[in-house]
């Protein structure tokens, strides 16, 4: 199972890799991204992260020829300011962050994050997590199971979904991706079912975020990253779904934004510590699109810090 590094070179030509810095790869998955910055290093080094175990173990292999300059966190980005004191990082010359999930991820049937599969609920991306998506689709109450539909699908039927996941799960409880989607498809009108795209789609995406709790790490990691950054170093993080791209948008925003000041006082002049390098978010080129399907919905998004 191979995973297509998405928007690689265009996030290498931004990040500028000098060959002794210091960088973040906050989401190793297969390593693309960690492979086209770490072959450029003398001395430099790259920090990895990945939740899950596989991701690390599948990526050891493909940087057998690297692994003096790689050092593999198995934890949540969020914890990476931790780490980096841990390994003596004070300061990033660049970081990268791929989110969401893996092609190997969606595509290994056992992981239970697609519902092109018939499989074990799951969709945990740490395995050595108890919490998962069997957890959350049987034993959330009605109401919380409709917030978290509609928060983080933007599910249009997030209540009456939950109304049939509800009722359903009082018979048996609901085990597999299979029985979830036939549930899904129950509640929602026949018009939306013969529209483009697949009916589970945002219900997954939902439950995924929430057993992952990926918004919430995905603010404090990419903040946390942003003060890491050394003077005229850059970061780039690119986002698969709207939510994630507000939140990285809105940090990136105000960071970048001179605070209000009372106009009635004598005016000072605010240097802003970071600058937006692109204005509006990089999307895949024509070509990307017809080689990666999973680059459709990629945005990347670039920030410069100017000053300490
Ligand atoms: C899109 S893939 C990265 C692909 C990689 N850039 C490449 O080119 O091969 C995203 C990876 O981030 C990992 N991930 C997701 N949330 C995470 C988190 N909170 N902490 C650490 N890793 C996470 C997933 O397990 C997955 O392997």
């Amino acid at each position: 199972m191979s995973h297509i590094s998405v928007l690689l070179e265009e996030t290498i030509d931004y990040l500028g890799v000098k060959e002794d810095g210091i960088y973040l790869d906050a989401t190793c998955g297969r390593g693309g991204h960690t492979e086209a910055i770490v072959k450029q290093l003398t001395s430099g080094k790259v920090i990895v992260f990945d939740l899950d175990i596989v991701a690390i173990e599948e990526a050891k292999k493909r940087l057998m020829p690297y692994l003096d300059k790689l050092i593999f966190i198995n934890d949540n980005y969020a914890t990476l300011k931790k780490h980096c004191e841990a390994n003596d990082i004070k300061q990033l010359d660049g970081f990268v962050f791929d989110l969401g999930v893996s092609s190997p991820q969606f595509d290994d049937p056992a992981r239970g994050f697609s519902y092109r599969y018939d499989s074990r609920l799951d969709m945990r991306m740490d395995q050595s997590q108890t919490f998962s998506a069997y957890h959350l689709v049987n034993e959330y109450p009605l109401n919380q199971l409709t917030k978290v539909l509609r928060d983080y699908g933007e599910e249009p039927f997030a209540y009456p979904i939950a109304k049939k996941i509800v009722a359903a799960r009082l018979l048996s409880p609901i085990t597999t991706t299979g029985q979830l989607v036939e549930i899904i498809k129950s509640a929602l009108p026949s018009r939306i079912l013969h529209q483009k795209g697949h009916p589970a789609k945002q219900t997954f995406q939902a439950i995924r975020i929430e057993v992952n709790q990926e918004l919430a790490s995905v603010e404090k990691a990419v903040s946390d990253a942003c003060a890491l950054l050394k003077v005229g170093c850059r970061g780039c993080v690119i986002t698969f779904h709207s939510l994630e791209d507000r939140i990285v948008k809105e940090i990136f925003k105000q960071l970048s934004t001179p605070p209000k000041t009372n106009r009635r006082l004598p005016q000072q002049i605010i240097d802003v510590q970071y600058q937006l390098i692109i204005k509006k978010p990089l999307t895949a080129s024509e070509e990307e699109l017809l080689n990666n399907p999973r680059s459709h919905s990629a945005k990347l998004r670039v920030i410069e810090r100017k000053r300490g």
